[in-house]
């Protein structure tokens, strides 16, 4: 009798410890589906090779069907002792269907198999979140539309710096987030390709057909070195890089709501479904979901390096360190997944208040590159308009007034080239409106910019 099932060759049995130790069932029993499609794939091409006869493949074929329905009615009974998915799924199938379950691993290794399981799970992944992407997305651009003209201050080391439009502010993210779908579409194309038939290291004995394996599953190609094919894991630390970029701009954005939502600032409100109150404090109404978000960051983070470190020791081929990979890669996913679906939701529950932007925007003379600007187009050189500007906004600070609350007379004073049409440049509006180019601020050109990113994103 066996001590172990995957060989005889084992005198005595693991402990139970060991056991727990180097099993993966617990975890890796998500890829139940696509290790199932794996395998289907691997025995129609056995069946077509005449490695294994048609009878065979279609008892693999009913066993397989029977399997999928166990394990969507929450039937399957998963074992410890059998180690990982693959094991379980394997054995299950021998019960069912007998010796042509005995034979689907002719010419297969777990190691091509996991690593072909990863791949396809994790394409799966890349199309979900490049979804949820879009959603979110096409959520910011409905909010950038409703605020188009709504001004408040744009800070540069969270110091007033110039008036700024709401709508631009979040197109901001709109590009940020479009980065990060260029990026998991990028990584996809390395995802994509096939490690099967590089069997354990080395490739098989077998007269295998790996191009009509990749063209069942969808796979553009087929990793073209077996030692590659089966040790590395460099598709799936892509992936949690481009995820931990795409957590950073959730962060950034996420820092910038909760800052926003003070009533300190009071430049927008959350809906309640997003907030949580406080066990004594009746009056609070925190902003929770943008802080666990920022949080989530660094968890995110975390699962990157650990990706990293899991992959740096290791000598070809294949090692178990990689069972490893799989917790930090589906935490990745489940969190990303989660946060992006959030998001794209509660950027509809967020109500902007455009007065208190506009009071905060007239304070802190966020205007005042705007009349240096006018004295530069009035003859004199930047760096003396620059100059006389600062004088004026020191005068103001002196006097707790702004620059537009000065007389046409006193702003002479520091600088001779101010005339009365001064004043429309020193209004918000004037100040946005000017920046009127490609990626600037002004009204017109985000709603150009929207209706671009709308016509893009389809
Ligand atoms: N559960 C293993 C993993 O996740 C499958 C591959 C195991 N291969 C082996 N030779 N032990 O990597």
């Amino acid at each position: 009798k066996k001590a172990e099932a995957w060989s005889a060759r084992f005198s005595e049995p693991v402990s139970d410890l060991v056991k727990r130790y180097t099993a993966s069932v617990f975890f890796d029993k998500r890829l139940a589906e696509v290790d199932i499609q794996g395998s289907l794939a691997h025995a129609d091409m056995l069946a077509h090779q005449n490695i294994i006869t048609a009878e065979d493949y279609a008892a693999i074929q009913k066993g397989m069907a029977q399997i999928k329905e166990e394990i969507a009615a929450g039937k399957f009974l998963w074992l410890l002792d059998l180690e990982d998915v693959h094991l379980n799924i394997e054995k299950r199938l021998t019960e069912l269907v007998g010796d042509a379950g005995k034979r689907l691993h002719t010419g297969r290794s777990r190691n091509d198999q996991v690593a072909t399981d990863i791949r396809l799970y994790l394409r799966g992944a890349i199309d979900d979140i490049c979804g949820l992407l879009r959603e979110l997305r096409l959520a910011l651009l409905t909010l950038a539309e409703q605020h188009t003209d709504t001004i408040l201050p744009g800070f540069t080391h969270m110091q007033v710096a110039q008036p700024i439009t709401f709508g631009h502010h979040v197109l901001a993210y709109v590009e940020m987030f479009g980065r990060d779908t260029e990026r998991m579409q990028d990584c996809r194309k390395r995802v994509n390709r096939l490690p099967l038939g590089a069997a354990a290291l080395a490739g098989t004995t077998f007269p295998i057909d790996r191009h009509h394996v990749a063209a069942t599953l969808g796979f553009d190609d087929v990793c073209r070195n077996s030692l590659d094919a089966v040790s590395d894991r460099d598709f799936a630390i892509e992936f949690c890089a481009a995820a931990a970029l795409v957590m950073t701009h959730i962060s950034r954005m996420s820092e910038e709501l909760v800052i926003w939502m003070s009533p300190r600032v009071g430049f927008i409100d959350i809906a309640d479904r997003f907030c949580t109150g406080s066990s004594i404090m009746p009056q609070k109404k925190n902003p929770d979901v943008p802080e666990l978000a920022r949080g989530k960051t660094g968890r995110v983070n975390g699962h990157l390096i650990a990706l990293l470190t899991l992959m740096k020791g290791q000598p070809l081929a294949y090692n178990k360190d990689n069972q490893e990979d799989k917790e930090p890669l589906f935490d990745t996913v489940d969190t990303l997944t989660d946060t992006l679906r959030i998001f794209a939701d509660m950027a509809g529950g967020i109500t902007v208040k455009p007065e208190a932007m506009r009071a905060a925007a007239l304070q802190g003379y966020a205007t005042a590159t705007d009349l240096a600007d006018y004295l530069v187009k009035r003859g004199l050189p930047f760096r003396d308009a620059h100059e006389a500007v600062a004088l004026a906004v020191r005068h103001c600070v002196d006097q707790s007034i702004d620059l537009s609350d000065m007389t046409l007379e006193q702003l002479k004073a520091f600088s001779p080239l101010v005339e009365a049409d001064v004043f429309e440049v020193l209004t918000l509006e004037g100040s946005v409106a000017a920046r009127d180019h490609i990626g600037g601020t002004a009204p017109r050109q985000v709603r150009l910019a929207i209706a671009y990113l709308r016509e893009q994103l389809g």
